[in-house]
């Protein structure tokens, strides 16, 4: 798999698992908090925290770099943009669940309400990367670069 089929791939992961963020978030405003959420939301929370950067880190350090070099008003600035807000929303969601978790019932609204909005900012922000950015990617980039293995930039 290239590096851009797998970077699609993993946008359809992410939704999948935004999806089941914010059912879950609905299941705890209607029955409160409960095992069967909180080990949902323990699954989600690497994925949607470290996973998630090292996504848009793929994207910054091999990406996005050759699109500026190659193409002018490729909409990359744009998308850096938008990752610093996802990103901000997905370290919130980091940060307080982890208090909440342990009993803070303070603590929910401030990953709760980063979480709804994380969904809706990520689901924006890769149709756009599907839909313009991956297709220039495919005709700027070389045969070579795209067959670059998925592995690159991982830790
Ligand atoms: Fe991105
Ligand atoms: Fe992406």
């Amino acid at each position: 798999m290239n590096l851009i089929d797998q970077l699609t791939q993993e946008h359809q992961d992410y939704v999948l698992k935004l999806t089941t963020l914010a059912d879950t978030i609905e299941g705890i405003r209607v029955n409160g908090r409960g095992d069967y959420f909180i080990q949902t939301l323990d699954e989600l929370l690497n994925p949607l925290t470290v996973d998630l950067d090292a996504h848009a880190k793929r994207e910054e350090d091999f990406l996005f770099p050759r699109l500026t070099e190659r193409t002018p008003n490729s909409q990359v600035d744009l998308m850096i943009e938008e990752h610093q807000v996802i990103r901000a929303l997905s370290h919130d969601f980091g940060q307080w669940y982890p208090l909440w978790r342990e009993g803070d019932d303070g603590a929910y609204a401030r990953w709760a309400d980063p979480a709804l909005d994380l969904r809706g900012k990520f689901s924006t922000h890769m149709q756009k990367e599907n839909l313009i950015i991956f297709p220039l990617a495919r005709r700027v980039l070389t045969p070579a670069e795209i067959d670059q293995l998925v592995s690159w930039g991982s830790r």
